[in-house]
């Protein structure tokens, strides 16, 4: 496969990243890997957007040709794809890592290189996935390279992937300066990492820090904080068990509102109509310019234009009533095609200062994946799309026979399936039968049982009031499931269930372009 080299001579910047992206977004497998990183462990994905932005720089510096950087900074942007099936618990964990939790971390970069082997990526991101833990001098992992047995794109990859862990927050220690991580670097040489390489590094530092770099942002935990906005950002050790309605709902300082694209709210929250001393009924149906103080309505038809057009940014401040400040966000939101078709305005009470304002944004960060509609509206939309991948993913792990999504919501079930024979109507019945039952029992697990010289098994989607739901797999009789490939189909569907979740809140919320109904997605 041969990268397009369009998208070089540019500045690390978003449009850099939106097309390493799409390069990405053109194969099935590393794609759904790669959107399940960033729902599951965002910091993760933030880190991996750092370690390709550093990598980039450095490649360009060394004079790389064109399409080495850029395949260099695909497989940064890759390199720690692995870690989607550890455990948050061992992630995030504070403290001292014990033998066994630092083997199933050692394994990340084997975990990646296998779950993308099918990949038509694959050969450009391997050496950088594979090698980025070895070090220079040999005591590194997974085979013990040394000095320049180590593939350059591995050797590039750890100067940034070392270089942001010293200057980011992790759990287990503190954040270093700026000089203070240079001087960590430097007593690396040679040791840990190239030493030639680390001195074309810190020439290029200072721009990716003052310019290029994003801090990462770890989940919090309840305890650690007094305020209760900690308990609405999304809790990354819940294994993505997130209510997006609730957290909209009751999000006690940001407002929310959706707009359609004829400016009409399609839904709103709690403070959002505090705010407006209204009732989020009240509001509902009405155009956003409608329920603007007079004076407002004006300004507020200029803002909306102009963030339609892509002129303006989105954001501004005013002083609201009672001496408060107020800071909005206009995020434009489109529908698989891309065309627009409607915003997500956030409204924030920044009165209390900075801090506040910190935390807030931590949310909003969050909440702009929500309205990050091009490629992840399409994948939500698009269950079949979904499931495809994770037929894919699951075919790497098991050899898949067969693929049914069984889901059970408001009394009503739907059964998806993958695969060229239908399952005949006494065969579904008797698989719904099979699911309920399962509900009814409270499982939780995955369960694995004989079928007819076959094996099944029932990955339960996360459970809770908006549905219940299975992906059934049936397999070769005489597969035998290791732990290591039952925590990888946990994953798979945690993935499935996120889809789902997110397809029923948005389908709730309101109407966007090419929606369907859940009812027609699902059969
Ligand atoms: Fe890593
Ligand atoms: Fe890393």
């Amino acid at each position: 496969m041969t990268l397009t080299v369009s998208v070089l001579k540019m500045p690390y910047d978003e449009k850099l990243l939106s097309s390493l992206e799409s390069i990405i977004a053109s194969d099935p497998i590393a794609d759904t890997l790669y959107l399940a990183l960033k729902h599951k462990y965002y910091s993760v994905y933030c880190h991996c957007v750092n370690v390709s932005c550093c990598t980039y720089l450095l490649a360009t510096k060394m004079g790389l040709p064109e399409q080495e950087c850029l395949r260099l900074t695909l497989g940064a942007l890759l390199h720690d794809i692995g870690k989607i099936n550890i455990s948050p618990k061992i992630l995030y964990k504070p403290g001292k890592l014990n033998k066994e939790e630092w083997s199933v971390i050692k394994r990340h970069p084997v975990n990646g290189i296998n779950l993308l082997n099918d990949s038509k990526l694959y050969h450009m991101v391997a050496d950088s996935i594979r090698y980025h833990h070895e070090r220079y001098d040999g005591s590194g992992y997974l085979e013990g390279l040394s000095g320049e047995d180590i593939p350059l794109a591995a050797r590039i990859v750890s100067i940034g992937d070392c270089f942001d862990a010293l200057v980011s927050f992790r759990p287990y220690k503190k954040i270093l300066s700026f000089e203070e991580a240079i001087e960590e670097l430097i007593k690396s040489k040679n040791t840990h990492l190239d030493g030639r390489l680390v001195d074309m590094f810190i020439s290029i530092a200072p721009d990716f820090y003052k310019h290029h770099y994003h801090p990462t942002y770890f989940p919090l935990s309840v305890e650690n904080s007094n305020k209760n906005y900690s308990k609405f950002i999304i809790n990354e050790d819940s294994e993505l068990e997130i209510n997006w309605e609730e957290i909209l709902d009751q999000l006690p300082d940001i407002g929310i509102i959706l707009i359609d694209r004829d400016d009409r709210i399609l839904f709103c929250n709690n403070f959002a109509a505090k705010l407006r001393d209204a009732e989020p009924g009240e509001l509902i149906g009405k155009t956003i310019i409608d329920i603007q103080r007079p004076h407002r309505r004006i300004v507020v038809k200029e803002k909306l234009a102009k963030v339609k057009s892509g002129q303006a940014n989105g954001w501004e401040r005013l002083m609201a009533r009672k001496g408060r400040y107020i800071e909005n966000k206009y995020i434009k939101i489109a529908d698989e095609k891309g065309c627009y078709s409607g915003m997500l305005m956030l409204t924030m009470d920044v009165t209390q200062g900075e801090k506040l304002l910190r935390m807030l944004l931590i949310n909003l960060e969050k909440l702009s994946i929500l309205a990050q509609a091009n490629i992840f509206l399409k994948k939500v939309f698009d269950l079949e799309d979904t499931l495809n991948n994770t037929a894919a993913l699951i075919s790497k792990v098991l050899t898949l026979e067969k693929l049914w999504l069984v889901i059970m919501r408001n009394g009503e079930i739907n059964c998806f399936q993958e695969g060229e024979q239908p399952l005949n109507d006494n065969q579904r019945e008797e698989l719904i039968k099979k699911c309920e039952k399962l509900v009814q029992n409270g499982l939780q697990e995955i369960i694995i049982e004989k079928w007819a010289g076959s094996k099944r098994i029932f990955i339960f989607l996360e459970s809770g009031d908006e549905f219940k739901g299975f992906l059934v797999v049936e397999t070769k009789g005489t597969m035998h499931i290791e732990q290591q490939e039952q925590d990888l189909l946990k994953v798979i569907g945690n993935y499935v269930a996120y889809a789902i979740k997110k397809l029923l809140f948005i389908s709730r919320v309101g109407k966007f372009g090419n929606e369907r109904s859940i009812n027609e997605s699902l059969q």
